[in-house]
């Protein structure tokens, strides 16, 4: 599945990086048809309603996944959209919630296997001049509920040996970023979180972890970024433009891939060759 993905169009904006394969014993299966390894499989993406999350559940779907998409429900009429032109199911949920872990489990009486934790948030301000909450809110999305959930899903048995979790870094959780203290933390955590938790989760449920580090992707995140920074966003990498969410989810399908069983614990970077985190 790598050799597949990195000679392949689809890895057009992952470069420059070392990417570690292990020998792939424990849960290595190669797929019936390359055309749909997902066929028969179960995937989560959370952030589904717009994005990189829509992306990647319309390429998981592609690959022959059911996709189970989830987002707030105030994204609820776009949020159904999404699933309903994927065949799919839509799940109105903040990931916040004390009770999500339960309730994906609740949704999913047999089983999962691919999560994807795309959602997160951003909160920007200098340091000197954030707000408590503001740091709290972006850890809370972006870091406590992965763990929380994460945690509930392998505990309760819902993801099932031979699954993959795919969480969403940050060039910024690499290299760290100005006025985005609070995200580059949440971010790096999670580089953090997939390091230590692979191994382990391979080991005791089956099942890998792996991380994207996007760059500066399209999306109505980065629009909302002011114009100056937006255009340094874009052209600090040697393709000199910003990469499109299918970019992202192209490189989570490989994760996800039942052939991918010998990738674990890396956090691979989809950024161009972004100067950042390089
Ligand atoms: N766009 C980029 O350049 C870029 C770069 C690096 C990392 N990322 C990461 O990629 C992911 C997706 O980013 P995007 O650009 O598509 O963002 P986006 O803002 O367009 O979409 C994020 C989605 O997550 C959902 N969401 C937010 N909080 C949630 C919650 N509590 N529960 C459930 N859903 C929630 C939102 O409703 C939204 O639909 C994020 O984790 C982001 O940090 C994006």
């Amino acid at each position: 599945s790598t050799f597949r993905f990195l000679l392949s169009p689809r890895s057009a904006y992952v470069s420059g990086q070392v990417i570690e394969v292990g020998d792939g014993e424990a849960g290595n299966v190669a797929p019936a048809d390359w055309g749909t390894p997902l066929a028969g499989r179960t995937a989560l993406v959370t952030g589904a309603a717009r994005g990189i999350g829509e992306a990647v559940a319309a390429t998981l779907a592609r690959d022959g996944a059911r996709v189970v998409c989830l987002d707030v429900p105030a994204a609820e009429a776009d949020l159904a959209a999404v699933a309903g032109r994927l065949g799919g199911v839509a799940l109105a949920l903040d990931i916040t919630a004390d009770d999500a872990g339960a309730r994906i489990a609740g949704a999913l009486p047999e089983g999962l296997d691919v999560l994807v934790h795309n959602a997160g948030i951003t909160r920007d301000r200098r340091l000197v001049n954030m707000p408590a909450e503001r740091w709290s809110s972006v850890l809370d999305v972006n870091l406590g509920s992965v763990l929380r959930t994460t945690d509930a899903l392998l505990a309760g048995g819902t993801l099932r040996a031979g699954g993959r979790i795919v969480m969403t870094a940050s060039i910024a959780g690499i290299a760290g970023n100005a006025g985005q203290t609070n995200y580059a933390a949440s971010k790096a955590g999670i580089v953090g979180l997939v390091r230590s938790l692979g191994p382990r989760a391979l080991s005791e449920y089956g099942v890998t972890v792996n991380a994207v580090a996007p760059g500066f992707i399209e999306t109505r995140m980065t629009a909302a970024v002011p114009l100056f920074i937006r255009e340094a966003g874009r052209r600090m990498n040697s393709l000199s433009q910003g990469g499109v969410p299918v970019d992202v989810a192209e490189t989570t399908a490989w994760f996800a891939s039942p052939g991918s069983g010998a990738v674990n614990g890396q956090v691979v970077r989809v950024c161009g060759q972004s100067l950042l985190g390089a």
